[in-house]
């Protein structure tokens, strides 16, 4: 298998997780014989910087010709008084519209050894698996029109949360595709107590739901869905929903896992896929090796599976992740007052336990 994969490192944290993720994804490509090829390009406020732009044209043009796009980080603190338009994250949101990709896929589970990890109680944690189906080209993001307007001395803002029937459908039928091989379940979240962009959604949901008379379909409102989400999260296997509420909900399902650090993503739908960790540029912490790159290295996990179909290869780099984790090592994010780990030291322990299970596995077929 051959594919083209255009790396973004981006800002803060970005360069430092991606590396390692290359780093697994070529270790695989050796083991199985594919070929990857890595092209970098710059995006985001290291964009800006070198050339101006947040999404210069060499790095669009790179993108879309990709088979997919590996994305570090985007964001960074000096640029936190421009308007949104001129900022890093727009960068990100060109691109994601640029790349098509409407349906953002965020598994969220807990690993049982890092239970001690997360602020939650292990017996509240213990067996949650949730995929969050995040819209992710409409609604607060992309609505029109938007904008700040200074009148009489006064100024005030305002933005559009719009949607289609059509851009409901088409994220909806992800979400109940992808449930029909999980539990079946797809709890839609809305605020349709309130907002008419929500009535629709839940109508238009509905609706789509008489196509897939095996899925278990219910409906919370995101106020609900936020106390449920970490009061019992085995409650739920699919969550689908808006743009701003997905950003929202998935961050604060992180701590099911016990880290942002851990979280990975996927968009898919588009011309060209892009898989993204879910965590940000943390310039707090960044060039000195201390992030957790196991988000980005499980979004490259993600990668192979949904965009190369390599199934194999996918789950062979998480169980590596969570076998890392079972032999007790944590980067700083993770570790509980332990003794952490370095970026770097992470990656390399997952490219090595991606080899171990690798031929265990080979081992076992060649039986
Ligand atoms: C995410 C991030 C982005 C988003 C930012 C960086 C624009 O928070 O991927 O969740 O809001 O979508
Ligand atoms: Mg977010």
């Amino acid at each position: 298998m051959q594919l083209n994969i255009v790396v973004l490192p981006g800002d803060g944290v970005g360069p430092e997780v991606t590396e390692q993720a290359v780093d697994v994804l070529r270790e695989v490509a050796n083991i199985h014989g594919h070929t990857f090829h890595f092209t970098e390009h710059d995006a985001g406020g290291v964009a800006i910087r070198r050339w101006g732009s947040p999404l210069p044209r060499a790095t669009l043009d790179a993108c879309v010709s990709a088979d997919a796009v590996l994305l570090g980080a985007i964001g960074a603190p000096d640029f936190d008084q421009l308007a949104p338009a001129q900022r890093p994250e727009a960068g990100l949101l060109s691109l994601r519209r640029a790349l098509g990709g409407f349906a953002n896929l965020r598994p969220i589970n807990s690993f049982p050894s890092l239970a001690a990890a997360s602020p939650l109680r292990a017996e509240i944690i213990d067996g949650a698996d949730i995929l969050f189906v995040r819209e992710l080209l409409g609604g607060l993001y992309f609505g029109e029109p938007r904008g700040l307007i200074s009148q009489n001395g006064t100024s005030s803002a305002f933005n559009t949360m719009r949607y289609t029937v059509s851009e409901i459908e088409r994220v909806a039928r992800v979400a109940f595709t992808t449930a029909m091989k999980r539990k079946q379940k797809v709890t839609s979240v809305d605020k349709a107590n309130v907002l008419e962009t929500s009535q629709l959604w839940r109508q238009t949901v509905s609706r789509l739901a008489e196509e897939f008379p095996q899925i278990e379909l219910d409906h919370l409102y995101v106020d609900a869905a936020a106390m449920h989400i970490i009061t019992n999260p085995r409650r739920f296997d699919v969550i689908l929903t808006e743009n701003l509420f997905g950003d929202i909900l998935s961050d604060e399902a992180s701590v099911i896992s016990g880290s942002l650090g851990m979280l990975a993503s996927g968009t898919v739908g588009g011309a060209v896929d892009l898989y993204e960790p879910v965590h940000g540029s943390a310039p707090d912490i960044a060039g000195r090796g201390i992030a957790n790159p196991l988000g980005a290295i499980a979004s490259a996990a993600m990668l192979l599976r949904h965009t190369a179909k390599l199934d194999d290869e996918a789950t062979e780099i998480e169980e590596a992740i969570r076998a890392v984790l079972d032999n007790g090592y944590r980067t700083r994010d993770i570790a509980q007052g332990g003794h952490p780990i370095g970026t770097a030291e992470m990656g390399a322990l997952v490219t090595e336990a991606v080899v171990e299970i690798a031929n265990i596995r080979h081992a076992y077929h060649a039986v």
